[in-house]
């Protein structure tokens, strides 16, 4: 079985500096270190995730991301230190059938060293695990990171809204 097919298992991803992380599936418990990650991002960073100002996800949001039910968080740490999550990847599921939708915050001390990219293609691994035939995405025209990321997952735009663009990743 893959690395990401167990739920308590660790996937390993080493970034471009050489800096080994593990990411695996979160839990209520992380509530703490997510804030914190939160906290440690830009304004800019957390404006592109969550297309609002926002500055941190409260409890009720986290029991919301964390639950199985609605779908699949992970989150990255350093491999020397499991307690300091510098990510977090989220596979939600939608209300249509089949299509999850993507998010990733990368914490800005550890962005453009190849993690958002690992982290896309490891959330569509677990994407088709969890029997989704596509990823939705809702990435700013301008985030020229992210738009990088889906292109090498092969993103189709789907429409617009103002100046956010709807993507299709097929699986
Ligand atoms: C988008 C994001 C997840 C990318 O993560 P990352 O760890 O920086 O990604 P990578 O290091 O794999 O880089 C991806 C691409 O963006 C480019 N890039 C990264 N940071 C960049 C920057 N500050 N300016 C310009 N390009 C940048 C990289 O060169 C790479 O391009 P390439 O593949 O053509 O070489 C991260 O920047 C982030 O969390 N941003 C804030 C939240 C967000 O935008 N989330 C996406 C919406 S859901």
């Amino acid at each position: 079985m893959s690395d990401a097919g167990r739920r308590d298992d660790g996937h390993s991803i080493t970034l471009t500096d050489g800096t080994a992380t593990r990411t695996r599936e979160a839990a209520s418990v992380d509530l703490v270190p997510v804030q914190d990650l939160h906290r440690r991002c830009s304004l800019g960073s957390r404006a592109l995730r969550y297309h609002a100002g926002k500055s941190g996800l409260s409890p009720t949001e986290w029991r919301q991301l964390s639950s199985p039910e609605r779908g699949t968080t992970l989150v990255t740490a350093p491999a020397e230190r499991a307690d300091h999550i510098i990510a977090m990847t989220n596979v939600m599921g939608t209300d249509q059938r089949g299509v999850g939708e993507l998010a990733i915050l990368v914490e800005d001390a550890w962005q453009a060293r190849g993690l958002g990219t690992a982290l896309a293609e490891h959330a569509a691994t677990v994407a088709r695990r969890e029997g989704h035939h596509s990823l939705a995405a809702t990435v700013a025209a301008s985030n020229e990171p992210m738009l990088h990321v889906l292109e090498k997952l092969d993103a189709r735009p789907v429409g617009a809204t103002g100046s956010v663009l709807d993507l299709r990743i097929p699986l």
